[in-house]
């Protein structure tokens, strides 16, 4: 159980989950700060706070991706052996609690912001996982082709500027066999009055593109052992302005297999 305590400044938090805890505490007040510069910072501290809660007892790390698509994570993962490709990784907290999770596994991050690969870089203790500046559209030049068993890209396809080139890239630099998995917005809103001036809290505005179902049935659907997994996501008030309403809001999960 979880002491009220672990949360009040001063008080290291006692265990993985309680540091999770605490980061989301502050995850909710740097989003209402709208600080880009506090929201950035988030992610490195949870790397402290983490530090003091387990030591190196890294088997106490929790998947550190949202905790809608950790469970899609976690299964995906269950028979996966060898090489994993991040295309897109960030600041690599889903590469390293893949790597955290899974020893037997070697997870390669991709990350064409080098800011970012420093700080994945910084935050890494694993030996099993490694974080390189690059772009998802050339992993086929970076690696080889046929070289990954799986590889997955979580919230990406939405910033490149080619997303047929991105997937032919990763898709080549999978082995016959390997599965593909990436995660995008699932966003369809409704607008019930007028707009005011609004500046997105959150990076939305970075978005080159949306996903609808629709969409990606038909793109994808009749790849081999195709899987489309509607993920719910948490709608905070205040997020958005009070005249924007989701019709669906969240993530799709979308697998497949390379022939
Ligand atoms: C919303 S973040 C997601 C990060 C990470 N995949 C995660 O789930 O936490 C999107 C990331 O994709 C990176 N990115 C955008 N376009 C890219 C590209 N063409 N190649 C590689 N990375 C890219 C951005 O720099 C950013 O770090």
């Amino acid at each position: 159980m979880s002491d009220a305590t672990n949360s009040e400044p001063g008080f290291p938090p006692r265990t993985a989950w309680d540091a999770l805890a605490e980061h989301r505490t502050r995850v909710d007040r740097a989003l209402v700060s709208r600080d880009p510069a506090a929201i950035k910072q988030l992610y490195i501290d949870l790397g402290d706070l983490l530090s003091e809660a387990v030591g190196a007892d890294i088997e106490q790390v929790p998947v550190l991706s949202l905790p809608e698509t950790a469970p899609v994570v976690g299964g995906l993962l269950q028979d996966v052996e060898g090489l994993v490709l991040d295309a897109g990784c960030g600041e690599g907290a889903v590469a390293m609690a893949v790597a955290a999770r899974h020893p037997e596994l070697h997870v390669e991050g991709v990350e064409v912001a080098a800011a970012n690969v420093e700080i994945a870089r910084k935050l890494n203790r694993f030996p099993n996982v490694a974080f390189r500046e690059g772009l998802a559209e050339e992993v086929h030049q970076l690696f080889g082709s046929g070289t990954f068993d799986l590889a997955y890209s979580f919230a990406v396809l939405e910033h490149v500027r080619d997303v047929e080139a991105t997937i032919r890239s990763i898709t080549t630099a999978l082995r016959p066999g390997g599965r593909f998995c990436f995660v995008v917005p699932m966003h369809e809103f409704r607008v019930t009055g007028p707009l005011p001036e609004y500046t997105p809290i959150h990076g939305y505005a970075d978005h080159c593109r949306v996903f609808s179902e629709r969409e990606l049935y038909a793109r994808f659907g009749r790849e081999k052992d195709f899987r489309l997994v509607k993920i719910p996501g948490r709608w905070k008030p205040g997020e958005f302005p009070d005249t924007v309403e989701p019709i669906e809001f969240g993530s799709f999960f979308v697998g497949y297999t390379r022939p």
